[in-house]
């Protein structure tokens, strides 16, 4: 198992469409592990594979609640959700995160539920009905295999602020990236 570094926002990787995994073999099986391991070192509770630089429509998560712990890997997963509601924003509850934009957190507006269709290591097909975070969860790991980054979606004034965050920190360019347990210890 290897610990990867993760890519930062301006990276090429991150801006573009993963790739269908053709083919569950020993590369992929090995990928995935590293990206567990890479996730809970973070700690982060998802991770796509474009994330360490790898430009496949994989992603893993790690959602706990009192009751139950969800972990599992989404190949060539599909995503279908609900219509978002009318509620307002809440800068609390909907605050969001991600490992490649490292300590920050914006509100965004997500679908409360969420179906998740994928395929597992063993090449077996599954679905997850979601809710809440976890629903927030898949929308956001999914949005990664689109290319495409929480801060893409974020309303004024998140979207400003945002854009000054990434400006303050010189990210949005490309190769830069952190190890995790050794360049931010709580991103
Ligand atoms: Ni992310």
């Amino acid at each position: 198992m290897t610990l990867k570094t993760i890519l930062i926002t301006g990276d090429p990787v991150l801006h573009t469409r993963a790739l269908d995994v053709p083919l569950i073999d020993d590369y992929i099986r090995q990928l995935v592990q590293d990206m567990f391991e890479t996730m809970d070192a973070a700690p982060g509770v998802g991770l796509a594979a474009t994330q360490i630089g790898v430009g496949l429509r994989i992603f893993v998560y790690a959602y706990g609640t009192d009751d139950e712990e969800i972990r599992g890997v989404a190949i060539n997963p599909e995503l279908s959700i609900s219509e978002l509601s009318d509620e307002e924003l809440d800068e609390e509850a909907d605050a969001e995160g991600c490992l490649s934009i490292p300590g920050e957190r914006f509100p965004l507006k997500r679908a409360n539920r969420a179906l998740l269709m994928a395929t597992d290591l063993e090449g077996q097909d599954y679905q997850i009905e979601a809710e809440g975070w976890l629903a927030r969860i898949f929308q956001h790991e999914f949005d990664h295999l689109e290319g495409m980054l929480y801060a893409d979606r974020l309303m004024k004034p998140h979207k400003r602020h945002m854009k000054k965050a990434i400006k303050e920190n010189n990210w949005g360019i490309p190769g830069l990236s952190w190890l995790p347990g050794k360049d931010y210890l709580e991103p």
